[in-house]
């Protein structure tokens, strides 16, 4: 869910323009070369695209050095979940996952069919990993690990997740989704593929609409077990990587420098940004992520509201918290000066 359009939020209160904070997209614009991908592309779009995405498929397998039967690709890592749903589960059996988490999950588990169960997230707003080993039953098919999580930031660390993936029984699986593993600088905080990559039901999902600013674009990918990979390979809508996109995220793979890069900016920001709204909201907590959460609880409608009328789009999730994402320094500063006029 998108939020907001900062083009209409400036023409309704007369600014030049408006920030969106809402959407954890990278404010840097395309990566070099990805805008003359695009447009090379394009000569070529009354053909349809490579059905197998063989090309990204390898340089995703290439890139992170496992074989490209291990790699699924689709119109966003949304897709690729919800195809994972599809694969899984049944209609009764049960997708399990903590909460608050992604927005995408129930309505996933619902189109599938699937019974939800949430664990609720501790007082420290992470996953309750002991709670959702105990909450899994023998129609369990899926659990969703959001690491970092969304909409607050937190994550789970290497020994605690190591205890939760053995005490899951091998024939569930374990979806790590990884959407902003580029913005973790805990070494504590493992990357899924290179932890966990050998166990059979555990599969990691990534995107390039992040870190890699291809959100518009849509590409999402997945490194499984070549079976799991294959199976849902099988099912994602046929084209659904369309023809454009495959060259952006091959252009955009070159520039792995300038992700990181781009992302050390985000870092820097995000702590800068926490330190200082901690002094309006003291538990905010440390997020690993693009984005900072602050717990306002019944205050965050209203929060969000104020935000706005200064130009500002921000995510409030009413009755928990609001999420912000890390933009440019001056988006950020306006949004410390909006935040400090709000509270
Ligand atoms: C945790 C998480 N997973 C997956 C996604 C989906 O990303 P996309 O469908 O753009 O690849 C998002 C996007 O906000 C997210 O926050």
């Amino acid at each position: 869910m998108p939020g907001r359009s900062p083009a209409d939020l400036a023409r309704e209160l007369g600014l030049p323009e408006a920030i969106k904070l809402a959407s954890n997209e990278v404010p840097y614009g395309p990566l070099p070369g990805v805008v003359e991908a695009v447009v090379e592309a394009t000569a070529a779009v009354h053909r349809y695209p490579d059905l197998g995405v063989v090309e990204l498929r390898e340089a995703l397998a290439e890139h992170y050095d496992v074989s490209p039967d291990r790699v699924a690709t689709g119109c966003g890592s949304v897709a690729l979940c919800e195809h994972l749903a599809k694969v899984t589960c049944l209609p009764g059996d049960e997708i399990l996952y903590a909460w608050r988490s992604f927005e995408a999950y129930p309505i996933i588990a619902a189109t599938t069919g699937a019974t939800s169960v949430r664990v609720p997230n501790t007082g420290q707003h992470g996953h309750d990993l002991r709670s959702m080993s105990a909450a899994i039953t023998d129609r369990t098919r899926m659990i969703l690990v959001c690491n970092p999580n969304n909409p607050t930031g937190t994550t789970v660390r290497r020994a605690e997740l190591d205890r939760f993936l053995d005490s899951v029984p091998d024939d569930v699986l374990v979806v790590l989704d990884e959407a902003y593993r580029e913005f973790v600088t805990d070494d504590e905080v493992p990357d899924g593929l290179l932890a966990y990559g050998d166990r059979a039901n555990v599969v990691v999902l990534r995107t390039m609409s992040k870190a890699w600013g291809l959100a518009g674009l849509r590409i999402g990918y997945l490194i499984a077990s070549p079976e799991v990979a294959a199976t849902v390979r099988k099912v994602v809508t046929p084209f659904s990587t369309n023809a454009v996109a495959q060259a952006a995220a091959l252009a955009a793979l070159r520039q792995a420098d300038e992700v990181r890069r781009r992302c050390a900016l985000v870092v820097a920001e995000r702590e800068r940004v926490t330190t200082a709204i901690r002094a309006l909201v003291p538990d905010v907590p440390a997020s690993q992520a693009n984005f900072v959460w602050l717990p306002l609880g019944t205050a965050s409608a209203e929060f969000g509201a104020a935000c706005e009328k200064q130009g500002v789009i921000v995510r409030p999730f009413q009755g928990d918290g609001v999420r912000v994402t890390i933009g440019t320094p001056a988006e950020n500063d306006a949004f410390l000066k909006a935040a400090a006029t709000a509270l």
